[in-house]
């Protein structure tokens, strides 16, 4: 039988959550600490643990079958694969740092600089619609440390907490691109695969889905208990069930995450009382 072969992060910022993603769909592991595969035990799939910018080629080489990676390694390496759903982790942006002591105005401060990264071709294509000239400093990794040793004046790197900038006395200065994990596949991949692939999908969207959104419950008097249910308008509709108190009723849906504290505000307005908001697991919708 054939198995789906999926390549995530060896050792970086998307490794924990890429793994977490995969086991919140249901697919569990043996603990295979420092291997370079790592087969699931309940569902045909092998994860294989490479370095983030090599996951695309492997992708377009049929090594692995889908892969997730960074829409900023993405759009660096430019192969040929497809882009199949964005993940909602990983958020980070690819940003330009100069040395927090330098004086920064507006973009043209690049022209005639050198920037070291390892993103080239994202950055080459960035000051060229910019209209900066600048050196670009290609490096593969430990990019932070170059204006520190005199190799760059500034450099383009991802940033996500900015701590490792913090902690290089840099300043990010202008936004490159913004980007977060997704879900990347071969454009040629055999039926069998394409079959395990939208089996994968299909919980990987029931997640997202989830975790998108919250399952509220709550009390109401009978007055209050259509303006409630117009604001909850729920999956379907809300569900409305009488409490042992005569004229109360415990009403429940589900709301997303984007508009909870508007959502909340406007239902104690209406006269909700006791309400609890809990977290869902997984949503089929
Ligand atoms: C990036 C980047 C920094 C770090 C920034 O590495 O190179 O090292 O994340 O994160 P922070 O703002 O939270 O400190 P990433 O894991 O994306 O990939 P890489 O190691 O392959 O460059
Ligand atoms: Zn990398």
């Amino acid at each position: 039988m054939s198995k789906l072969k999926v390549a995530i992060q060896k050792k970086g910022r998307l490794s924990e959550n890429s793994l977490k993603m995969l086991e919140e769909c249901g697919i569990k592991f043996t603990n295979g600490t420092g291997k370079l595969k790592n087969e699931a035990k309940n569902f045909p799939l092998e994860v294989l643990f490479l370095r983030d910018d090599d996951i695309p080629y492997y992708v377009e080489r049929q090594v692995a079958d889908i892969g997730i990676v960074g829409e900023n390694v993405v759009t660096e390496h430019n192969r040929s694969i497809e882009i199949i759903k964005q993940l909602n982790f990983g958020n980070c942006r690819l940003s330009l740092a100069i040395p927090r002591e330098a004086v920064y105005t507006e973009i043209k401060w690049f022209n005639g600089k050198r920037v070291a990264t390892s993103y080239p071709r994202i950055l080459s294509d960035f000051f060229l619609k910019k209209g900066i000239t600048a050196e670009i400093e290609e490096i593969s990794g430990s990019v932070e440390i170059a204006p520190g040793i005199g190799l760059a004046d500034a450099i383009c790197d991802i940033v996500s907490t900015g701590s490792t900038l913090m902690s290089n006395g840099l300043a990010e200065v202008e936004t490159v691109m913004n980007s977060q994990a997704v879900l990347i596949a071969s454009k040629k991949m055999e039926s069998d695969k394409q079959e395990l692939l939208d089996r994968l999908l299909f919980r990987i969207m029931s997640v997202l889905n989830a975790s998108g959104n919250k399952y509220i419950l709550l009390n109401a008097p009978d007055s209050a208990t259509s303006e409630i249910c117009s604001i909850l308008p729920g999956m379907k509709s809300p569900t409305i069930m009488p409490l042992a108190e005569k004229g109360w009723n415990s009403i429940h849906s589900v709301i997303r995450e984007d508009e909870f504290w508007e959502v909340i505000t406007r239902l104690r307005k209406a006269g909700a009382q006791g309400i609890l908001v809990i977290p869902i697991e997984k949503m089929i919708i």
